[in-house]
């Protein structure tokens, strides 16, 4: 997508020194671009546990960049335990979203059988570019799949805007490209089709207020900001025609882990007869499990991010505000989990699904006797 008028992606190699990685330090925007450069797996793991890059997509690409950067620093005497070695730190970074995990194991699947070193580098290098390649073409097709719900309400509001309320950022700055639950928004804006997106701020990280309000400004996509408690409110005054959110983890059974709130989110948008609708590319599924809310890792962050606000003051400069009594004890569970029975449909690149286990393996067949 575009800053400014230039193409972006989330993550990329750099061109004068393809052994860098550079990505956009997400603490910074809205107000400053950065540019961040990864040179070690070091670098990587920190980048995604302290949320310079977030987003199940994005800290997948960014794991599987990691273990490129682990296979251009291992000693080709003991590769392969410092493969693993680095595999085991960046699967220690964030425990809720399948795209890190997924993308390590597939690098060490890669690797592992590969003799040389030299090789195991090269195929480091083309797997990490892939999978980066994948989550941005996968990001599309959710895109295409999604645009005829939009289409279908548009029709029936006879051309009115199609009111979609959507809750952290499940962006194209979640991903490598397009997003998820934004790929749909940004093909019905392209189609021409009016839309307009009410933007849960998302507390405490305010990936909503910082990042979807400001990639749907970047798209000139109609949206507004609204506190996270809006939304059930909105719902009953019927200002809310669809429901469109991202996925961190996805069981085989279409239980959805995502951003804490999603799952009064999905009350609200059953209590009024709101469709709720779960984009996510394929690697966002975890085959292994059933049931999401006993079985799904999620992660606690520092009370720390619900006590402070970070932002800019009148004079343009970054500052950090205490908002609760400096003891007051905050606990700051990351994700919650929206069962399958609230959800109308998943969206992923392979197209529109029930959230149901057979509906699923209608779609992915191959996941039948996992
Ligand atoms: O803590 P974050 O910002 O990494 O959480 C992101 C979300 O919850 C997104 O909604 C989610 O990753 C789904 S879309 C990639």
């Amino acid at each position: 997508m575009k800053i400014n008028g230039q193409h972006y992606r989330t993550i990329w190699l750099d061109n004068d020194d393809p052994r860098i990685v550079k990505i956009i330090d997400q603490r910074r925007l809205p107000h400053t671009l950065v540019v961040e450069e990864l040179r070690t797996v070091e670098d990587c793991c920190r980048a995604i546990k302290e949320m310079h890059v977030r987003g199940a997509g994005l800290i997948g690409a960014t794991a599987a960049f990691a273990m490129y950067s682990a296979a251009l620093a291992a000693p080709a005497a003991d590769c392969d335990r410092f493969l693993r070695q680095a595999a085991t730190s960046l699967q220690a970074t964030r425990p809720t979203a399948s795209n890190l995990a997924w993308a390590v194991n597939r690098q060490l699947a890669t690797l592992l059988p590969l003799d040389s070193l030299t090789a195991k580098q090269e195929a480091a290098k083309i797997t990490a570019q892939t999978i980066a390649d994948e989550d941005a073409a996968a990001c599309r097709q959710i895109g295409e799949h999604g645009l005829p719900l939009i289409a279908a309400i548009s029709r029936r509001k006879g051309g009115l805007p199609v009111n979609i309320l959507t809750h952290c950022n499940a962006g194209w700055l979640a991903f490598v490209d397009y997003g998820s639950a934004t790929a749909p928004i940004y093909a019905a804006h392209q189609a021409g089709i009016p839309v307009h997106v009410w933007v849960d701020e998302t507390r405490p990280w305010l990936q909503g207020a910082r990042l979807t309000a400001w990639e749907l400004a970047g798209e000139a996509v109609p949206h507004t900001l609204i506190t996270d408690n809006a939304g059930g409110h909105l719902m009953q005054h019927g200002q809310v025609d669809l429901v469109l959110v991202g996925t961190d983890r996805t069981t085989r059974r279409g239980d959805v882990a995502n951003k804490i709130g999603t799952y009064l989110k999905a009350l609200a948008a059953s209590d009024n007869s709101v469709p709720f609708y779960v984009a996510l590319p394929s690697s966002t599924f975890d085959w292994q499990i059933a049931d999401g809310v006993n079985e799904i890792p999620i992660e606690y962050r520092s009370g720390d991010e619900v006590k402070f606000l970070a932002g800019i003051d009148s004079d343009g400069i970054e500052r950090e505000l205490l908002l609760a009594p400096p003891l007051c004890p905050a606990v700051n569970p990351g994700f919650d989990v929206t069962p399958a029975r609230l959800i109308s449909g998943l969206i992923s690149e392979r197209g529109i699904m029930k959230a149901d286990e057979s509906d699923i393996l209608r779609l992915y067949p191959e996941q039948q006797s996992v």
